[in-house]
């Protein structure tokens, strides 16, 4: 085959992957296949530099950079959006246009409103020629080095198309991606960004492209502007779905509803699953679907009358600081937190937001009777955004964390460079005992369940347990005469204390709580060392030669085995009974499954799911809990549910048990 049509052939081919991974959600080949096919397109590429063209896949990495974004002029503004904060706007939205329109239902697409920044993209014969941003409606900024960074916005169009398109949408941040990169600006000492819309518009709006192509930013289109072609469908649900036909992502969310009662089941399906949503939305938009009654609705000022947001609440509100306690963490950890006078912050009442520590404390110059905005994001716990200083009253009062543990009254003393403060009391500090026994039990470790918080509680105040290995000789009469405990439930939690006796290596070596082991640790150090007396006698410098096992992971691990205390309730956990299967260690080049990831579901019949994912990541696999794009294997046991569905919806391999165990030997 003659170059160029070589190159050809992998530009259509690595288009179609893109459309359907990207676009459908359904990947037909894996990462591997994919890279090797752009690999190959690079390849002939710079060997014939000539044949390179604007659209190809290739094209989406920085270009040079710019001393200044030129300007763009919509040909069509790019319009605003009326909201609605609550029912009654909503309803009189409604009317308004069940009047206009003389109609007494009237049909709604319903759709997230991303929190992003709208873009504007020209496609002239397929191909994307420019990205502007919505600037002030009428003219914007030329973004388009920019925009064709981000995957899944298409270079080229599939399909019919008309010989130009506008596309309208949005650019925005999904959570994990905004996590990861505040991760990373912090570790090089860079400026984080306070959410994720900041953080899309920050990086959307580099004069260097190579910067954006860093950043994790996508798109969905929800609006067309200028198109050459009249012949359009007559409802906004179908120019959606053409969009998507030209190769272009609209949100999964987007419904059509029926009525404003359709719209408001809509907002409270969306709300529930606010947290649970990969990007952050800060309500739901509703179109009227009809575009022949849009137009007899036509436009208010800089909005259609058509459509209106209807906001989610406020994830931000203000309230009074009562007062700041600390709490003492299982590694002895102090964290100032406030407590606040009850306020809802977007549907959910707030009463404790973290100080984090002192600095923090001092850099916002938060004072007890403050008055303060707390902000609560997705699941994480409610921050303290600022203080009302206008608001400050002469009762205010400064903060300073105490020099002695509330808990044991031991000193508190904060290493150097680090802006903790921690608790010196180790074992004889109830507060970190109590911490570190329920991380002992808790379901990633040992497991032990019905021994929840008050129980630990109670037990640790009774003077019952003090170590993890006291909970093994716990007895009958000693559980039964506890608050809220009986003959059954005394029964119930022995049964699980015994039951969690078998174990795995890894989980017993997380449950031992040393500071930096956590499970990914803790399965790696099981894989590499089989077995404590290997692991106790590793050197810190033996330590770190492993990937993943830091100086200060090294340190801990070598200082934890040196304490007598440690190694007697190790041996005494031993002689309780606790064991786990002997690992056998498989050499790397033995890693036969390295670079997989399976999720199991169902019931096994032969193994336990724990002896599943330990006979798995010996073999190098990575094993997650939730299906995704990345996901190589479904191990699917009996009365396998949704992620059986899931994954072949996404055409994941689907691994019966038997395979799996044939796969295994
Ligand atoms: S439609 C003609 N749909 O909200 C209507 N906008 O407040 C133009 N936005 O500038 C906008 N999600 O940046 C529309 N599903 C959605 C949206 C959405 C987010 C943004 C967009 C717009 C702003 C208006």
């Amino acid at each position: 085959m003659s170059i160029p049509k070589k190159i050809q052939q992998l530009r259509v081919s690595i288009n179609e992957h893109n459309y359907h991974y990207y676009i459908l959600d359904d990947p037909k080949i894996p990462d591997s296949e994919y890279d090797g096919l752009m690999k190959e397109l690079l390849e002939l590429e710079i060997k014939s530099p000539e044949l390179i063209t604007v659209d190809s896949p290739t094209q989406r990495v920085g270009a040079d950079p710019l001393s200044i974004f030129t300007e763009v002029t919509h040909t069509i503004p790019m319009l605003s959006l009326s909201n609605a904060f609550d029912e009654q706007e909503l309803h009189d939205f409604a009317k308004r246009l069940q009047e206009n329109l003389s109609a007494a239902i009237i049909e709604y697409v319903a759709e997230p409103k991303l929190d992003g920044l709208a873009v504007s993209l020209r496609y002239e014969n397929g191909i994307l020629v420019t990205a502007a941003t919505r600037g002030n409606g009428y003219c914007g900024e030329n973004v388009t080095q920019n925009v064709k960074t981000i995957n899944n916005i298409p270079l080229r169009l599939r399909g019919k198309y008309p010989e130009i398109l506008e596309v309208r949408g949005e650019v925005f941040m999904p959570k994990a991606g905004f996590i990861k990169l505040n991760q990373q600006q912090e570790a090089k000492d860079a400026k984080t960004f306070a959410n994720p819309r900041n953080a899309a518009a920050g990086s959307l709006r580099q004069l260097d492209s190579n910067i954006t192509a860093t950043r994790p930013l996508t798109f969905y289109s929800y609006a067309i502007g200028t198109v050459s072609e009249i012949n359009l469908p007559d409802t906004h649900s179908e120019i959606l779905q053409q969009l998507q036909q030209w190769g272009l992502p609209i949100a999964k969310q987007n419904q059509v509803v029926t009525g404003i009662n359709g719209c408001l089941q809509y907002y409270q399906q969306i709300l529930s699953q606010r947290n649970a949503l990969p990007f952050e939305i800060d309500g739901v938009v509703y179109k009227v679907n009809n575009i022949e009654q849009q137009e007899i609705l036509g436009f208010i000022s800089k909005a259609p009358r058509w459509a209106i947001a209807h906001k989610f609440p406020a994830q931000e509100a203000s309230t009074k600081l009562l007062d700041i306690e600390v709490q003492v963490g299982r590694t002895g950890a102090i964290t100032p937190v406030a407590k606040l006078a009850p306020v809802n912050v977007g549907g959910v009442t707030v009463s404790h937001a973290t100080l984090h520590n002192q600095d923090e404390i001092d850099r916002k110059d938060i004072r007890i009777n403050d008055t303060v905005i707390v902000r609560r994001a997705g699941d994480v716990i409610p921050e303290i955004v600022k203080v009302l200083i206008e608001k400050r009253s002469s009762d205010s009062q400064s903060f300073i964390l105490p020099e002695q543990c509330p808990a044991c009254n031991s000193d508190v003393v904060r290493v150097k460079e680090e802006a903790v403060a921690r608790c010196t009391g180790g074992l004889i500090c109830p507060a970190q005992r109590q911490q570190a026994l329920q991380h002992f039990v808790s379901r990633q470790a040992m497991d032990i369940d019905g021994l929840g918080k008050q129980l630990i509680v109670q037990l640790v105040t009774n003077n019952l347990i003090n170590n993890p290995a006291d909970i093994y000789s716990l007895t009958h009469k000693q559980l039964a005469g506890l608050e809220r405990m009986g003959d059954k439930s005394a029964d119930n939690v022995l049964l699980a204390i015994e039951k969690s006796k078998t174990t795995t290596f890894a989980r017993f070596l997380y449950a031992l709580g040393i500071r930096e082991v956590g499970e990914s640790t803790a399965n790696i150090l099981a894989n590499k060392f089989t077995n404590l007396d290997k692991l106790n006698q590793a050197t810190e410098h033996e330590l770190q030669q492993i990937m993943d096992i830091g100086p200060v992971a090294a340190k801990n691990i070598v200082n934890f085995f040196q304490q007598t205390n440690n190694i007697n309730v190790i041996e005494r956990l031993q002689i309780a009974g606790i064991n786990w299967p002997e690992i056998v260690n498989i050499l790397q080049d033995e890693q036969i499954l390295a670079g997989k990831t399976f999720v199991l579901t169902g019931t096994l019949l032969q193994m336990s799911r724990n002896e599943a994912k330990s006979s798995l990541q010996k073999l190098g696999a990575k094993v997650s809990n939730n299906i995704s794009k990345k996901t190589d294997f479904l191990v699917a046991g009996e009365n396998a549910g949704s992620k059986l569905e899931k994954a072949r919806n996404l055409a994941i391999i689907i691994l019966a048990e038997a395979e799996f165990i044939e796969m295994l030997k």
